[in-house]
């Protein structure tokens, strides 16, 4: 008998774990993993606390997700993106984004079907294929600005193409896709009859001047695409792992029959502060974009200081950084010295490549800057070179 199973055998620990622990020894400041050290808006908060109080909220909520958190994702496709989601029939809340993605592939994905992968990529997207017997096909982003080759994504689609992932903005190269890049993939999917599982969950992060523009609503995509998206991110509220995917209800359909049988339904007094908070005014989202506006200055003025080269991120809250001015060696021998050195834990970027071509991110490292304005001060003077 092999124990574990052969399904998960490949599984490793994720660095994260291995960086945490290095990050509390020397008492590093932790730009490794992506999760806000500061709090959920406390007007959310309040909401979670009065549903869990009413009483009535404490028990399974309904599969699907209840009925005013998936009205308020379809008002806010419909706000945003001039989406129309049938609350109904075209909404499933999930266990956080997490979920999302592996209910989608479970639900529209045979055995021995390909899936298509950019990468870098976020680490959950390559086991949940694995675990559907599927296989994965990687199409590389090429630094320094983190492109993709028309023909590399061309010559992934085949014949056992059966959907492609597609996660903007990006983590963690920062690339948040333009009309034209979109379209590129679209009419590819389109010509070849492929689902679209459009991870979406940093929607609201974008800098500058780059506009997020939902694949779903380039023509012809709407009927062959799941958005998935994440409260974690948009209210800073990654502990509460409410996430959710919708489309056209022919797909859905499919997600929701994977979805009862893995979690069947999700936290339920979080449903209703999710519902509450997707619902504030565009104020909320402008004062959010606003926030991370000036955290990814600070982050960057930070890697100027440090001696790093980057692409400036155009959406997510994380940056890839070029060390080779200032490091010669791996990338995870690179974060041990920066965290030893300079007590900045960030993460080496193995784990969001293929080993096919794990050589891309030679030479990079990423940080996460969704941390107070005054953790990311004190990262500018500790790396700060001379
Ligand atoms: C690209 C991407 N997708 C999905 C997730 C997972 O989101 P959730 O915490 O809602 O499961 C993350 C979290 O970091 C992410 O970066």
């Amino acid at each position: 008998m092999s124990i574990p199973a052969q399904r998960v055998a490949t599984f490793g620990t994720t660095i994260f774990t291995e960086i945490n622990l290095l990050a509390q020894q020397h008492n590093a400041l932790n730009l490794g993993q992506g999760k806000p050290d500061f709090d959920t808006p406390s007007d959310i908060v309040i909401h979670l606390a009065q549903a869990a109080q009413a009483g009535r909220y404490n028990q399974y909520a309904p599969g699907p997700g209840t009925a005013s958190l998936r009205q308020a994702i379809a008002d806010h496709a419909a706000r945003f993106y001039d989406l129309d989601i049938d609350p109904a029939a075209g909404v499933i809340v999930t266990a956080g984004a997490t979920e999302g993605i592996f209910a989608a592939i479970l639900g529209l994905v045979d055995a021995g079907d390909e899936v298509i992968v950019i990468e870098p990529f976020y680490d959950s997207y390559v086991p949940n294929i694995i675990m559907a017997n599927a296989a994965p096909v990687y199409v590389p982003l090429h630094p320094p600005d983190w492109t993709f080759d028309p023909d590399e994504l061309q010559a992934a689609f085949s014949r056992k193409t059966r959907a492609l992932i597609l996660n903007t903005p990006q983590n963690p190269s920062g690339r948040v896709f333009t009309r034209q890049e979109l379209e590129l993939i679209a009419g590819l999917c389109i010509e070849h009859d492929v689902t679209v599982i459009a991870d979406e969950v940093y929607e609201h992060l974008v800098f500058d001047h780059a506009q997020h523009i939902p694949i779903a609503t380039l023509p012809g995509m709407f009927e062959r695409t799941v958005t998935v998206s994440s409260a974690g991110k948009l209210f800073s509220a990654t502990g509460w792992k409410i996430g959710w995917v919708c489309g056209p209800p022919a797909l859905i359909d499919g997600v929701a029959r994977a979805h009862q049988f893995v979690t069947f339904a999700v936290h339920h007094p979080s449903q209703e502060a999710i519902a509450y908070a997707l619902n504030l005014p565009d104020a909320y989202y402008e004062t959010f974009q606003a926030m991370y506006q000036e955290k990814r200055q600070l982050m960057l003025s930070a890697l100027d200081g440090g001696g790093f080269t980057y692409c400036a991120p155009e959406g997510t809250y994380f940056v890839m950084a070029d060390y080779t001015a200032i490091f010669d060696g791996s990338p995870l021998e690179c974060t041990r010295y920066l965290i030893r050195e300079k007590g900045v834990a960030c993460i080496p970027p193995e784990t969001f490549y293929s080993q096919e071509h794990a050589s891309i991110g030679h030479g990079y490292v990423r940080f996460a800057f969704c941390k107070t304005d005054e953790m990311l001060r004190q990262v500018q003077e500790r790396m700060a070179i001379g």
